[in-house]
């Protein structure tokens, strides 16, 4: 039997952008899923009900990737402290900790570019072949995460990821982040619309908007430049800079259509305690941000509007075997 674990992400820029090989930026938060795998007969079962290619993609493209089609099989146990499908990296986390347990358990090294590669390759087949590599690498690295199109100079370079895509081959650079001293002293308050939108259909929707209307990439191409304005503001812990520039990425994110009025009821709600605030993830519902040096203040006047809010540091540790 062997139990991992891996934290779950937020995205301070760049989503939705990065899938078009623009920068983003992300952290991992205090929140973990731990996948436990346990010898079993017959068939394999997750949570005592059989795996199942529509319900559980991600598991199949692992096991499929790393332990073939006919390999012994095992009961899968999932426990989350995360809000599911709301933005917050659930799904890359699960395969980020199920990939590390399969790995130990076939007596393989448990190595961190190995399993953002299989896990962001399974991220991929959930999502119709569009998925960057920011969630997967965040949830395997921990820390602070910048992906790009190019190898950026205020980040350690960590590894390449390639992805045939619907709308081409891309090439993302992944890199870790230093963050400075003064990050422990703010923290993200994340609220939940409880609003489920499918991040396959939000990045089809951004696609098909870029296809019936080419002046959009100007909103893609300036979500680029806001993240790498953004993690240079955060490097040298720039915190209203930091937070300016979240509201600048929340407008970007409206004008491509993935906002609602929910999340910028919630957004503006934030701001009046915080640096700054925006949607995270692929939105049309799931989560927003704030960055703030007030948590519980941020945390009450969200919660007031209903909403059940978390709250976390900048950064968590990464995938890790917790026992074997
Ligand atoms: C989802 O957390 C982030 C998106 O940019 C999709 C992706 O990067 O694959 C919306």
């Amino acid at each position: 039997m062997v139990t991992a674990t891996a934290p779950g992400k937020a995205i301070l820029f760049g989503e939705h952008a990065v899938v078009y090989g623009e920068p983003a930026v992300a952290v991992a938060i205090n929140a973990r899923v731990s996948v436990t795998l346990e010898q079993c007969d017959g068939d394999w079962q997750i949570d005592g009900y059989p795996l199942d290619s529509g319900r559980h993609p991600h598991l199949i493209s692992l096991k499929n990737a790393l332990l073939g089609g006919n390999s012994q099989s095992y009961s899968v146990f999932v426990e989350s402290e995360l809000f599911p499908a709301a933005g917050l990296g659930s799904s890359a986390a699960l395969s980020s900790a199920g990939c590390a347990a399969m790995l130990s358990l076939s007596g393989m090294p448990i190595d961190s570019e190995q399993i953002a590669t299989l896990s962001h390759l399974a991220e991929a087949d959930a999502q119709s072949g569009r998925a960057s590599p920011i969630d997967t690498s965040t949830s395997t690295l921990g820390g602070c995460v910048l992906v790009s199109n190019k190898k950026e100079e205020l980040a350690e370079w960590r590894y390449t990821r390639n992805l045939k895509t619907p709308e081409g081959e891309r090439t993302w650079e992944v890199h870790s982040v230093s963050l400075p001293k003064s990050a422990s002293e703010v923290w993200l308050v994340v609220g939940n619309t409880g609003i489920h939108a499918p991040t396959s259909e939000m990045v089809a929707g951004v696609a098909e908007l870029l296809a019936s209307n080419p002046s959009k990439k100007e909103d893609i191409a300036r979500m680029g430049e806001v993240a790498r304005l953004g993690v240079d503001a955060l490097s040298k812990g720039n915190y209203p800079q930091v937070g300016a520039l979240m509201n600048e990425a929340h407008r970007l994110l409206s004008s491509v259509g993935v906002s609602c009025s929910e999340l910028d009821d919630m957004v503006e709600v934030a701001r009046r305690t915080s640096f700054g605030a925006k949607l995270t993830g692929a939105g049309g519902g799931g989560c927003m941000l704030a960055l703030t040096q007030n948590p519980a203040e941020t945390a009450a006047a969200l919660e007031m509007r209903g909403c059940r809010v978390l709250v976390t540091p900048l950064g968590a540790s990464g995938v890790a075997i917790e026992n074997q």
